[in-house]
C-alpha cells in the first residue's frame, strides 16, 4: 500500500523517475503504479528502468530535470554505487524514495550525504512525506531521501487529487522563481538552469538551521494541503518525564508510562544540536535512543551520536544519561517488555538494550574471530559494502587452517599474488577454450566473462551460467577441467589487507612497499589507532611517516586518508573508490583509542581534535581523474579547506594585485590618506619648538605597529628614553605617515609585533603593504635614511616545525626590505621572544644599547620614566566617536577576533569579546586562535520589553546566538556564542525592534534606573 502511495507521488510531482529494478527473478515493486498511472494520468515524465549493477547516480546525473525521482527497495549494493555521486546529488531537486523491509541500515548509508532526510513509518505518512521530499526538493534544490517502510494498511487512505498535486508545486514566479530562501530556481524552459551547458553555481553551504527552517516550511505547506499535522517529532506521554525513549525505526507499539516519553523521529537530516536537546524536557535523566539499524558497522548508531552531541553539556553535568539501543520488529512489544529492558539496561555492566526480535543477519558471510570493538567500526563497512565480494586477505578465520602467521600483511600479500596468478590462470583457459570449434552457447557465454570479468555482479552471474552449463553438458578437453577447478576466482573479488599503522610505519620490511609498488589490484587499510592528545603528549613535533605521501608519490596508487567519527560519507567514498581503482589502494582510516573501553565521546571529540587541527587531514587521492582531465587530489577536510582558503586568498590578493597591475600598487601606496599628511604636517610644526632645543641631537622618529599593546609599550619607553638621552623624538604608529614623508627622515626606528600567521598587526597593515608596493617597483626611496628594527613575536606561536617561518615574520621582512629600499642599517635587527625567560625584554636588553651606540649617546645614564596609565576615557577620545578600527575588524575573515586595541572600545557598545576557556589550552597547543564570540547585552530602558521585541530576541538567540539568552539583573537580556559574522546581523535585528546595546558593558550609566511611580500614577 505504501509503495502505491509513494510511487503515485513520485510519478505525478516528477518529470523524470529512474525505477531501480532488483535483481531478477524480483520486478520492480512501483512498475504496476507507474503503468496504470501513465494511462490515467495526464502527466508523463519519462520513466527509466534501471537494470541491477547499472549506475543509478550517473542516470539522474545525465537527465537533469526540474524534479527527478530515484525508486528503490533499500539494499547496500544498490546505494552503494550511489554515493560516489552524492556529492554532485546532494544539489540537484532529486528524491530517493527507499523502500524499506525492517532494517534502516541500508538507506542510512546515504544520510550524511544528502541534506534532507525523512522517515515514514505509515502508509499515509509515507504519502504525505512524499509530498514534504517533493516540495523541498524542488523549492531548495537539493536532494532528499525519503525512506518509507512497506505497509499496508486497513483504514482507508486519504490521496490529493493530480491538480492538487500540480498547483501544489507550482512555484511562485513561472519564468525565473525564487526559492524562499533567495536563491534561484532553474529555469523551467532550460533543464536544470543550464542555460549555455555550464550549470549555475547555487551552492551555498547551509548550516543545518537553515535547511531545517526550509523543512519547515515544506512541511507547514503540505500540511495546509493535506490537512493533517506534520511534525518532525511526535511524542506521547507526561510533560515532565524521567525517561525519554526516543525512537528512529517503526514503531507499532502503543504504551503509557508512567514517567516515559516516548518520541517518534521522522526527520533523521538536518538534526540542528538545539532542536534535539529542545525536545529533551530538562526533568529528564535518561535518554534511550532506539534504532532500527540491525547491520550497522559500529556500535554508535546516528541518532546516538546526534543525540549525544546536542546533549554533550547535560551529559557532561551528569544531569543526564544517554544509552544507545537496537528496536527488532515492533509488532509484540508491550509496557512490560519495555520495563524489562530498562531494567536490564540498568544492570552492571549493562547489556546493549534491545526491544522487540532482531532477525539473525543473513548479509554477512565472514564472521570475524577477533577484531578489536572500535576497529569493526571500518571492517563492518567493509562487509556491509562487499558483502560476498569481499575476500580480507589476513582476515583473522584464516588462522585456523594457515596458523597465526595468517594475520600478518607480508603474508596477505603473498597470499594474495597467487590469488591473481590461479586468476589469470582461469583467463587463459578460458581463452584457450574460446578458440574451440565446437563449444556452441558456452562461447558466447566465455566471451562476455572475459569482456565483463572485471564486473562486480557480471563476472559472478556469467561466472555462475558458465559452471552449470559446463556442468550440464560437460567438454572433454583439459582447459573445461582447468575451469572447473578454478570456478571460485570467476567473480571479480574486492581484496583488502588490513593492518595497523605500527605494521605500515616500517614501510620497508613490513612489505607494505611491496604492496604499493606491486601494480596489483589490491586494497591496504591501514588503522592508525593513536589518539591525538598522546601524540601531543610524546614528542608533538615529530611528525609520524606518511604513509599517505609515500604511497602518493608512487603516482599510481589511489591514496584516502579518512576518519569515521568525522566524515562516514567520506569513508564510504574512499572505500568504493579504492575498490574501483585498477591498481594498489591505501585507505589511511584514523580511529583514535587508548583501550577497548573508549567510550564512543572519546573518540569522537579526538577524532574532532586531529581533523579539524590538519593533524589527520581528511583526503582522496585518485590517479585515475588525472588521466580523464580531472583533479585528482579532493581535500575532503572542511576546518583545514577554509583556512588554506583563506590564507591563499590573503597571500595571494595583494602580490597578484602588484604584479597584474603595478600602477594600481601605485595608487594604493600613494592613497594612504591625505589625512596622514596632515596629521604629519601638524605633528612636524608641534615638533619645530623641541627641535630648535636640541639641534646637537639627531631627531629620531620612532613608528610601531601593535595589536595588543606590547609593542607600543616597547615604543613609548624607547622613546621616552631616547628623549632623556637627548634626543629628539617622534613617536606614533606606522599607519600615520606616509612613505614619502618617512623618506624625509634621518633616523628612523621601527618596532613592531606580529599578528596572525606572521602578519603586521592592524595599525602597521598600511605601512608594510606599501613598503611591499616599492619593493616591486624596484624602488630605492629610503636612501636618506638610517634605521633600526626591533620585532616582537612568540617563536612557539606556531609550534610545528613547518611554521617556524612565521616567528617575528614582520620585524625579520622589514629590516631586510627596508635595505633594499636604500637605507643604512645602524644596529642589526633586534627579536623580542615571548618564549625567553624575561619575555620579549630579553632581546631588547640586547638590542637596545646597539642603538644607543650607534646614536651616539650610549654614554648617557638613565632612569626611566613609566608611561602614564591609560584610561577609558582616554581610550574614547582617541577612537574617533567610539569608531577604532572596529568596522575593519569585522570585514577581516583571518581571525574570528576584532584588534585588540577595539576590544575595550566595543564594550562601549555593549558588546564582550571571549573565548571558550574549555578549549583554550588545547587550540593553544594547536597553533590556532581561540575560539573567540562575543556576549551582547542590550539596553532595555525601564527594563520594559514589548511582546514583539520579546519575540525577536528570541529569534536572534536562535539565529545569531547560542540558542539561549539571558535575562540579566541589570533588566536586559544577553545574548552569548555569537560569532564574528553574525555580530553585524545580530546588532541589526536588535535595533529593528527599537532597541540597542549603546552603553550597556564598560560604561558607568550602564546601570538601569526607573521611576517608582507607575505609568498610571504619573
Ligand atoms: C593573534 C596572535 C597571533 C600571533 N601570531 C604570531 C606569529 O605568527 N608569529 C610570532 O612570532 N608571534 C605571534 N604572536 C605573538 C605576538 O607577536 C607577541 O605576543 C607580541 O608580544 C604581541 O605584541 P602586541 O601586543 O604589540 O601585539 C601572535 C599573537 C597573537 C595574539
Amino acid at each position: 500500500m505504501s509503495i502505491s502511495l509513494v510511487g503515485r507521488i513520485a510519478y505525478l510531482t516528477s518529470d523524470f523517475v529512474v525505477d531501480a529494478l532488483p535483481p531478477a527473478p524480483g520486478t520492480s515493486v512501483f512498475a504496476e503504479t507507474y503503468a496504470a498511472l501513465s494511462k490515467t494520468s495526464t502527466h508523463k515524465p519519462k520513466i527509466i528502468s534501471s537494470p541491477p549493477g547499472a549506475d543509478d547516480g550517473l542516470t539522474v546525473l545525465r537527465n537533469p530535470s526540474k524534479l527527478t525521482s530515484l525508486t528503490a527497495v533499500a539494499s547496500a549494493q544498490r546505494l552503494a554505487q550511489l554515493l560516489l555521486h552524492l556529492e554532485e546529488i546532494s544539489s540537484l531537486p532529486v528524491v530517493i524514495h527507499l523502500a524499506i523491509q525492517d532494517d534502516l541500515s541500508d538507506a542510512l548509508l546515504l544520510r550524511s550525504g544528502i541534506p534532507f532526510f525523512l522517515l515514514s513509518t505509515n502508509a499515509q505518512r509515507a504519502h504525505d512525506n512524499a509530498l514534504v521530499a517533493a516540495k523541498l526538493a524542488r523549492t531548495e534544490s537539493k536532494a532528499v531521501v525519503h525512506a518509507f517502510y512497506m505497509t499496508s494498511s486497513t483504514s482507508p487512505l486519504e490521496e490529493v487529487s493530480e491538480e492538487q498535486i500540480h498547483s501544489f508545486l507550482r512555484l511562485p514566479n513561472t519564468s525565473f522563481p525564487s526559492a524562499p530562501n533567495g536563491k534561484i530556481e532553474h529555469s523551467p524552459d532550460l533543464p536544470n538552469g543550464f542555460t549555455d551547458g555550464t550549470s549555475v553555481d547555487n551552492h551555498v553551504s547551509e548550516t543545518p538551521v537553515d535547511l531545517f527552517e526550509a523543512y519547515k516550511s515544506a512541511a507547514l505547506d503540505t500540511t495546509v494541503l493535506v490537512k493533517r499535522q506534520l511534525s518532525p517529532f511526535v511524542s506521547h506521554g507526561p510533560a515532565e518525564p524521567l525517561t525519554v525513549v526516543l525512537i528512529f525505526g517503526q514503531d507499532d507499539f502503543v504504551c503509557s508510562l508512567e514517567y516515559v516519553l516516548f518520541i517518534s523521529v521522522s526527520l533523521a537530516t538536518p538534526h540542528p544540536p538545539s532542536l534535539i536537546s529542545g525536545i529533551i524536557p530538562r526533568s529528564a535523566k535518561r535518554v534511550i535512543v532506539l534504532e532500527q539499524v540491525f547491520r550497522w558497522h559500529s556500535k554508535w548508531t546516528p541518532l546516538y551520536i546526534d543525540t549525544v552531541t546536542a546533549l554533550q553539556q547535560r551529559i557532561a553535568e551528569d544531569e543526564i544519561v544517554v544509552q544507545s539501543g537496537l528496536l527488532g520488529i515492533s509488532t509484540h512489544i508491550t509496557a512490560s517488555d519495555i520495563l524489562n529492558a530498562f531494567h536490564q539496561s540498568t544492570a552492571v555492566p549493562s547489556p546493549r538494550l534491545q526491544l522487540g526480535v532482531v532477525p539473525i543477519s543473513t548479509s554477512s558471510s565472514h564472521s570475524l574471530p577477533h577484531i578489536p570493538k572500535h576497529e569493526a567500526a571500518y571492517t563492518k563497512i567493509l562487509d556491509h559494502l562487499f558483502q560476498d565480494r569481499l575476500e580480507i586477505a589476513n582476515g583473522p578465520e584464516l588462522v585456523t587452517s594457515l596458523g597465526p602467521i595468517a594475520t600478518t600483511p607480508e603474508f596477505a600479500l603473498g597470499r594474495v599474488r597467487g590469488l591473481f596468478d590461479s586468476r589469470g590462470e582461469l583467463v587463459k583457459s578460458i581463452q584457450v577454450l574460446l578458440q574451440q570449434s565446437s563449444i556452441g552457447e558456452l562461447h558466447s557465454l566465455l566471451s562476455k566473462w572475459v569482456l565483463a570479468k572485471d564486473d562486480a555482479m557480471k563476472s559472478k552471474s556469467l561466472g555462475d551460467a558458465i559452471v552449470k552449463s559446463l556442468k550440464s553438458a560437460p567438454i572433454t578437453h583439459s582447459a573445461a577441467e582447468r575451469i572447473l577447478s578454478l570456478s571460485e576466482f570467476f567473480p571479480s573479488r574486492s581484496r583488502w589487507i588490513i593492518g595497523s599503522d605500527a605494521w605500515s610505519y616500517d614501510l620497508g620490511s613490513s612489505g607494505l612497499h611491496h604492496a604499493i609498488a606491486s601494480g596489483l589490484d589490491i586494497n591496504i587499510l591501514i588503522l592508525d589507532t593513536l589518539s591525538y592528545s598522546s601524540r601531543k603528549s610524546g614528542d608533538p613535533h615529530r611528525r609520524k611517516q606518511d604513509v599517505g605521501l609515500y604511497a602518493m608519490n608512487h603516482g599510481d596508487v589511489y591514496v584516502a586518508s579518512v576518519a569515521a567519527f568525522s566524515s562516514y560519507s567520506q569513508v564510504l567514498q574512499a572505500i568504493i573508490e579504492a575498490d574501483r581503482y585498477k591498481g594498489p589502494s591505501v585507505v589511511l582510516a584514523y580511529l583514535p583509542y587508548y583501550d577497548e573501553g573508549a567510550s564512543a565521546l572519546e573518540i569522537l571529540k579526538e577524532t574532532k581534535l586531529a581533523v579539524d587541527s590538519g593533524y589527520w587531514p581528511l583526503y582522496r587521492w585518485d590517479p585515475s581523474k588525472e588521466k580523464a582531465g580531472k583533479e585528482p587530489f579532493s581535500l575532503d577536510s572542511d576546518a583545514i579547506k577554509n583556512e588554506l582558503k583563506q590564507f591563499l586568498d590573503r597571500q595571494n590578493h595583494f602580490s597578484q594585485l602588484i604584479l597584474s597591475t603595478p600602477q594600481l600598487a601605485t595608487e594604493l601606496v600613494s592613497n594612504l590618506g591625505q589625512t596622514i599628511k596632515e596629521a604629519r604636517k601638524k605633528r612636524a610644526e608641534e615638533s619645530y619648538n623641541t627641535l630648535l632645543s636640541s639641534l646637537n641631537a639627531p631627531p629620531i622618529l620612532v613608528l610601531y605597529a601593535s595589536d595588543g599593546g606590547a609593542a607600543e609599550k616597547k615604543a613609548k619607553r624607547l622613546a621616552s628614553r631616547a628623549k632623556i638621552r637627548g634626543l629628539s623624538t617622534t613617536i606614533t604608529t606606522m599607519d600615520s605617515y606616509t612613505l614619502e614623508s618617512i623618506a624625509q627622515e634621518e633616523c628612523v626606528v621601527f618596532v613592531t609585533s606580529t599578528a596572525g600567521q606572521g602578519e603586521p598587526p592592524q595599525n602597521g597593515r598600511n605601512f608594510f603593504k606599501a613598503v611591499n608596493a616599492a619593493i616591486a617597483k624596484g624602488d630605492t626611496i629610503f636612501q636618506k635614511m638610517r634605521y633600526s628594527v626591533f620585532g616582537m613575536g612568540d617563536s612557539h606561536y606556531w609550534p610545528r616545525p613547518e611554521d617556524a617561518h612565521y616567528y617575528n615574520k614582520p620585524g625579520k621582512d622589514l629590516d631586510a626590505r627596508l635595505e633594499k629600499l636604500g637605507a643604512e642599517r645602524i644596529a642589526s635587527l633586534g627579536l623580542g621572544d615571548d618564549q625567553d625567560a624575561d619575555g620579549p625584554e630579553t632581546g631588547y636588553k640586547l638590542w637596545e644599547p646597539l642603538l644607543w651606540k650607534a646614536l651616539k649617546v650610549d654614554s648617557i645614564e638613565i632612569t626611566e620614566a613609566e608611561p602614564e596609565p591609560i584610561t577609558n576615557e582616554h581610550i574614547k577620545a582617541a577612537s574617533s566617536y567610539l569608531r577604532g578600527t572596529i568596522v575593519e575588524g569585522l570585514q577581516d575573515f583571518d581571525t574570528g577576533a576584532l584588534a585588540p586595541s577595539d576590544t575595550q572600545l566595543t564594550k562601549f557598545h555593549g558588546i564582550y569579546q571571549q573565548d571558550d576557556r574549555d578549549i583554550r589550552d588545547w587550540r593553544q597547543a594547536e597553533g590556532v586562535e581561540p575560539a573567540y564570540s562575543f556576549m551582547i547585552r542590550v539596553r532595555m530602558p525601564g527594563g520594559v520589553c514589548k511582546p514583539h521585541q520579546w519575540l525577536q530576541m528570541d529569534q536572534i538567540a536562535d539565529e545569531h546566538g547560542s540558542g539561549t539568552f539571558k535575562i540579566t539583573t541589570r533588566q536586559t537580556f544577553q545574548f552569548h556564542g555569537v560569532i564574528k559574522k553574525h555580530l553585524k546581523p545580530a546588532i541589526q535585528d536588535i535595533n529593528r525592534v527599537l532597541l540597542d546595546t549603546l552603553a550597556a558593558c564598560g560604561d558607568v550609566n550602564r546601570w538601569v534606573y526607573f521611576s517608582w511611580l507607575r505609568e498610571t500614577d504619573v
